[in-house]
């Protein structure tokens, strides 16, 4: 795992930023692995300024997000839906019909986990994936478990998770306790992964990671098993 430590947020941002051009000038058709969470907010207004200065143009891109939480409507301002429409789809030219993120609203969990990992499939898997990680290691949200599943699944989330994630909500109950997410398995057929960690809560979190073996305790540590990735955090977030 390469490890780029920035000196803050703006940095870090950026730094993925350039990355994420790079991806799309050299790949115009480039399949790309969005996420989720406070931390890729940065990178994503970076993005958003490049198109608007006429430097990266998103019209033959493709995007998969990682996540989506269960059972939750579109049009609710906490899915993930809402936040990726807010954040980057509103900013950039992504035609609507390359867009993929896991229908929350569904009544056939089972069978939109099914499709969505045939999807990826379709496409030959991810050329770019972008990361965040939970306070516990988690990745989209593959929790801490003796057991990880591999592909697009419906999964309970850890209270922890739950706990971390109620900073959005009104109140802690209305935090959904279930997720559709991508597998270790899906995330790990990404050509190349892009880790970004920031701030002092992830400080824990990133030493153990980069400190641990393979451990489906921590799952991110399963990304050592990945030939490319590069994990991207902050000063806060790194401890020397
Ligand atoms: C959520 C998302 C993850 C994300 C994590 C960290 O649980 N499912 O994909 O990495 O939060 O979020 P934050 O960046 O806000 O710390």
């Amino acid at each position: 795992m390469r490890v780029i430590v920035c000196d803050n947020y703006e940095k870090m941002s950026y730094e993925a930023a350039r990355i994420f051009a790079s991806q799309i000038i050299i790949k115009p058709n480039s399949v790309l692995g969005l996420a989720t969470g406070s931390t890729p907010i940065g990178l994503y207004n970076c993005l958003a300024k490049m198109y608007e200065n006429g430097e990266l143009d998103f019209s033959e891109v493709t995007t998969f997000n990682l996540d989506e939480y269960y059972p939750i409507a579109h049009e609710n301002d906490q899915s993930y839906h809402y936040f990726m429409n807010e954040n980057f789809f509103s900013k950039v030219n992504v035609p609507e019909d390359n867009i993929h993120i896991p229908d929350g609203s569904t009544d056939n969990p089972a069978l939109e986990c099914k499709n969505y990992e045939k999807e990826i499939d379709r496409y030959r898997g991810i050329d770019l994936q972008i990361l965040g990680i939970g306070q516990n290691g988690h990745i989209g949200f593959n929790e801490p478990a003796e057991i990880l599943e591999p592909n697009t699944h419906v999964t309970d989330l850890t209270q922890n998770t739950i706990e971390a994630n109620s900073r959005f909500f009104e109140s802690i109950d209305l935090v959904p306790t279930k997720a559709i997410t991508m597998g270790i398995g899906s995330i790990m057929k990404s050509k190349k992964i892009l880790l970004l960690a920031s701030g002092s809560g992830k400080k824990e979190i990133v030493k153990k990671l980069l400190s641990s073996g393979i451990d489906t305790n921590i799952p991110a540590t399963m990304l050592k098993a990945h030939p490319d990735v590069t994990l991207i955090c902050d000063r806060e977030a790194y401890e020397d």
